[in-house]
């Protein structure tokens, strides 16, 4: 199937982006483009959400805190089962919202000070690690002449570089990640009751792992990001409490590297599909950081984010009622032709690049994009100076992963000579 042959059997161009799992890039950014023009808010009855996909359209929802609410954005699109509420509940599992789906005014009080941890010196420190994660991984496979740099690089890759600063253990990495996996599909997936079941469990598993971490890091400080929060909180539950300290270490599991690992697979993707673009950064890795914002823009990551009104509101001229839900399609407003100019061309000159939104837009933009950009420009620099003639395998399906809200490679074939 390509863009022009997806089913839009309900008469509206995007009625299939409730589908987006199944569907390829050029499939998505063909629906985009129609939708921009033709329809650029328009409602998706089979899962009852708007699809709002021009550039401003998407930043003013992301950023009017008094028109939308961010409270939904991490609840699961298939509602959990009484099954697994009783799960959980008897599991303990107490997480409230800190971060993202956060409306509450400490939000910003919990931001400003988790981001004290956040700093480019936390980041640098790790710089020597994922150089060597990368060179470890090439040293892997150089000799096969071909890779996987999905599964033999970055899918693990992310996930090492965020348990590191966590301080989790290399031992535990394995089963964590699982954990991980487990919380992506129970709240971005189509699980059935028995996946539900095993997925819950394994979110209570990190949970209680969250706890212990912390509590043990109250009791001996370590040099990670945990401990750091706990120095920043220095006893005062005013700046930040244990809990919201745990909290955040739970989010940022899920935040922050499923997203890199699918950008890292787009990146890689995209550069080798606009060979110049690859050659040109081989050359000169200078230019390394700004095709990183061009990569961002042209294939981010995150698909859709999501709101809900609290008001009645009028976007592009169409009415969504209050309490109704929106699924800003942040690829779309990266696209956005009104305000980049020849879109859908890939230039990694283009002057006004890091404008894009793949990080989202406003009070609740993404917290962990100075790490991302950081370990996307590590990974492209120590991958171009290892294997300057990576080529992509011609032969190959380039399958999506199967979460709505996200996109990336699920396998990405290279060879060189
Ligand atoms: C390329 C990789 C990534 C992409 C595309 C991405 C994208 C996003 C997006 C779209 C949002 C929602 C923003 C909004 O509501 O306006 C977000 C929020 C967030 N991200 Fe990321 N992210 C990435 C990597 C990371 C990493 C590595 C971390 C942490 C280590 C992280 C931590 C967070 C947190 C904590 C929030 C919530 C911030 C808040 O609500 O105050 N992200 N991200």
């Amino acid at each position: 199937m390509n863009s022009e042959t997806v089913d839009t059997t309900s008469g509206c161009p995007i009625s299939s982006l409730s589908d987006t799992f199944r569907l390829s890039n050029d499939q998505l950014e063909g629906l985009f483009k129609r939708a921009r023009t033709q329809s650029p808010v328009t409602y998706l009855p089979d899962i009852g959400y708007w699809a709002v996909t021009r550039y401003d359209d998407i930043k003013f929802i992301l950023s009017d805190k008094d028109v939308f609410s961010s409270e939904i954005t991490l609840e699961p699109l298939t509602p959990y089962s009484d099954e697994v509420l009783s799960l959980l509940k008897a599991r303990g599992f107490s997480p409230r919202p800190t971060l993202s789906n956060n409306e509450r005014e400490d939000h910003t009080r919990i931001r400003r000070s988790a981001q004290e941890a956040f700093r480019p010196k936390r980041f640098a420190r790790l710089e020597p690690y994922i150089r060597q994660l990368v060179n470890d991984a090439v040293d892997s496979f150089e000799a096969d002449k071909r890779a996987d740099l999905v599964d033999q690089m970055v899918y693990e890759l992310p996930a090492l570089v965020l348990f590191k600063l966590l301080g989790i253990p290399e031992e535990d990495v394995r089963e964590i990640k699982m954990w991980a996996d487990s919380r992506l599909m129970l709240s971005f997936g189509k699980p059935s009751l028995e996946d539900q079941l095993v997925a819950a469990g394994h979110l209570a598993d990190y949970w209680d792992y969250c706890v212990k971490l912390v509590q043990q890091r109250i009791e001996s400080p370590r040099d990670d990001l945990p401990s750091d929060m706990l120095a920043t909180r220095g006893g005062d539950d005013s700046i930040l409490t244990i809990e919201d300290i745990t909290n955040v270490v739970f989010g940022l599991l899920l935040a922050g590297h499923e997203t890199t690992t699918n950008m890292s697979g787009n990146a890689i993707l995209t550069l080798l599909q606009n060979r110049a673009s690859w050659d040109a950064i081989v050359d000169d890795p200078k230019l390394i950081p700004h095709a990183v914002e061009e990569c961002l823009r042209f294939r981010s990551s995150v698909v859709a984010w999501r709101r809900l009104a609290k008001t009645d509101v009028d976007i592009a001229g169409t009415r969504i009622p209050a309490g109704d839900r929106v699924l800003c399609f942040l690829p779309s407003g990266c696209r956005d032709e009104s305000y980049f100019d020849h879109p859908e061309q890939f230039d990694i000159q283009r002057e006004n690049a890091r404008k894009h939104i793949a990080f989202g837009f406003g009070r609740h933009v993404c917290m962990g994009a100075p790490l991302a950009r950081f370990e996307l420009v590590v990974i492209l620099e120590e991958l171009s100076k290892r294997l300057p003639g990576l080529r992509l395998i011609v032969e190959q399906s380039l399958q999506p992963v199967e979460a709505v809200q996200f996109r990336g490679p699920q396998e990405l074939w290279v060879e060189w000579d």
